[in-house]
């Protein structure tokens, strides 16, 4: 009898069996996790939290407790908040208790979960942020919908977590310039970025193809260059798809936006791209431009664009003074991204007034640098000094190293590793977000054909999730100058991504791997129990959640 019991528990799946040996899964992984033994049950349980919480994080734990409310059919209350630590310390609290801890890492949390009690404590908003998303996690799924489970066992199993990310910045990009997204659709993005431990929502508001912002000093910008006449196929530039495409954000949805991201612990980072990638606000106001172009059209096509604004006209330089001011004024976090990217300089050879502002500054081209990137070196010190009077530190593409770079610039390195290497070694902080392993609109798969039509084209260019997953960005890093590495984003253009659809299908799962990338210590990531988690217990959400993704490779 005992050998057949000992045979049906071994037949049995494993979530059946040892519930103290069972791992949840976890994504991504925590930094520690032992198993206990036993559950703590969550239906109906009293809540508790240290007086010593901001009403922020209350009202967090609030949204929780109503939602535990909501799927188990039974009141979950918050009980008024009151000096909690030393009760806990004294072992005399039952139930779930939220503490206030100083001694916890930024963005980190300590989870015990007992029979009796389960402790949480951080040090700040998105500590406690992290923690409900993993004690979400190890909730039956249900817990993400929206209606009552009544036969689901609310309950999570015993277990201490001791958790803290490995790196502070944690993005995602998305263009909204090639392709308009409605707000609600980029609110969808920034619920699955949060449920993923992620911070930094990268927003790329300018492009050749459409301008996405409101500026009040400069309403053609809107007017005009926010809408395209028509959308080339593919990659024909004399086809068109008959449709003008175009929106923007006004002050109002951007201001819910941001507030949307900072009660999920992201923060926007917005993009003006700049002096290239300019071609809208071009079309918009031609007098920015240089001598001889023109005339402008908002782009219908995609590629790099020889006209660029004339940076060499003080009225330009005030133009995109104006713009960063209005932009930085919606924005609360540390950093803008300027730009920087792919800026073609051919014009300014010939602009009297790009040549005049390269002489009145005697700019000369040596073996470093042209004196047109020079001039470019001149737009962003320049930027960075006026976006400095507003309390901003800038970001921009790994461009911005060429020639002088001022001390205090951030660099965001996209072609390859090599600018972000370089970068860290010459002391100025970096974002890895390395095409190769990064880039969102690569294709997924190296059998392109079997894939929807994307930017990629050579099946060695793919980004498949192992590739990505294997991505180490600390690799050929001088060990001296990791600490400049403050993390790593996962970039969604958008040239031939037209729809939500096929956007959380470009994002998902990948995004989920990159999780692990951008949180775990390398000795803690494993590609199969990634597969598994993502078998077993994410894809399932997303499609709770009503996310569109792409299937794992069988
Ligand atoms: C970029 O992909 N041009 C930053």
């Amino acid at each position: 009898m005992k050998r057949i019991l000992l045979l049906i528990a071994l037949l049995l799946p494993a979530s059946g069996r040892a519930a103290k040996t069972t791992a949840p899964d976890i994504m991504p992984a925590p930094q520690k996790l032992e198993m206990t033994k036993g559950w703590f049950k969550m239906k109906g349980v009293s809540i508790n939290c240290d007086s010593a919480l901001d009403a922020k994080t209350l009202s967090l734990v609030r949204q929780f407790a109503d939602r535990l409310t909501l799927v188990g059919g039974k009141t979950v209350s918050v009980a008024s908040p009151i000096g909690l630590a030393r009760s806990v310390e004294a072992g005399g609290i039952k139930g779930l208790c939220f503490i206030k801890d100083a001694s916890i890492a930024p963005e980190g949390y300590k989870l015990n979960i007992g029979k009796k009690a389960m402790v949480v404590r951080a040090s700040d908003y998105n500590g406690f942020f992290y923690a409900l998303q993993t004690i979400r996690q190890m909730l039956p799924i249900s817990v993400y919908g929206t209606s009552p489970d009544l036969k689901a066992k609310w309950r999570v199993p015993c277990c201490d977590i001791e958790d803290a990310p490995r790196f502070g910045y944690r993005g995602i990009l998305l263009d909204c310039g090639r392709h308009f997204f409605s707000i609600d659709e980029i609110k969808k993005v920034l619920d699955v970025m949060s449920m993923y431990k992620m911070n930094r929502f990268h927003w790329h508001l300018t492009e050749d193809q459409g301008w996405r912002i409101e500026i009040d000093k400069y309403p053609k910008l809107t007017e005009i260059g926010a809408f395209r006449e028509y959308t080339i196929i593919k990659r024909d530039i004399n086809s068109s798809d008959g449709k003008r495409h175009g929106g923007y954000y006004t002050k109002d949805q951007i201001r819910d936006l941001v507030a949307y991201a900072q009660a999920r612990g992201i923060t926007i980072i917005p993009e003006v791209d700049m002096p290239g990638h300019m071609v809208a606000a071009l079309a918009s106001y031609p007098e920015l431009g240089c001598a001889g172009s023109g005339p402008y059209k908002v782009l219908p096509y995609w590629g790099v664009s020889k006209q660029v604004l004339n940076v060499g006209k003080e009225s330009t330089m005030r133009f995109l003074e104006d713009v960063c001011d209005e932009v930085a004024d919606l924005f609360p976090g540390e950093y803008f991204n300027i730009g920087g990217d792919e800026c073609p300089r051919d014009e300014w050879k010939t602009d009297p007034d790009c040549q005049a502002k390269i002489k009145e500054l005697g700019l000369v081209s040596d073996d470093k640098a042209s004196a047109e990137a020079r001039l470019q070196n001149y737009v962003t010190a320049r930027m960075q000094k006026f976006l400095a009077t507003k309390g901003k530190k800038i970001i921009g593409w790994d461009e911005i190293l060429e020639g002088e770079l001022a001390e205090g610039a951030t660099v965001m390195s996209w072609r390859g590793t090599k600018g972000g290497i370089k970068a860290a070694s010459m002391g100025y902080d970096v974002v890895m977000s390395p095409n190769i392993y990064c880039y969102l609109d690569h294709c997924q798969s190296t059998d392109l054909d079997s894939e929807p039509y994307c930017i990629t084209t050579k099946p060695e260019r793919a980004v498949t999730m192992p590739k990505l997953y294997g991505y180490e960005p600390l690799a050929d890093i001088p060990e001296e100058a990791q600490h400049h590495i403050l993390g790593v984003q996962g970039n969604l253009w958008t040239e031939f991504i037209g729809t939500d659809d096929y956007l959380e299908y470009m994002l998902l799962p990948r995004l989920i791997a990159l999780s692990e990338v951008q949180w775990c210590k390398p000795e803690n990531k494993n590609y199969e129990r990634v597969l598994q988690s993502l078998e077993n217990h994410e894809l399932p959400i997303l499609d709770l959640l009503g996310y569109n993704y792409r299937k794992l490779d069988k």
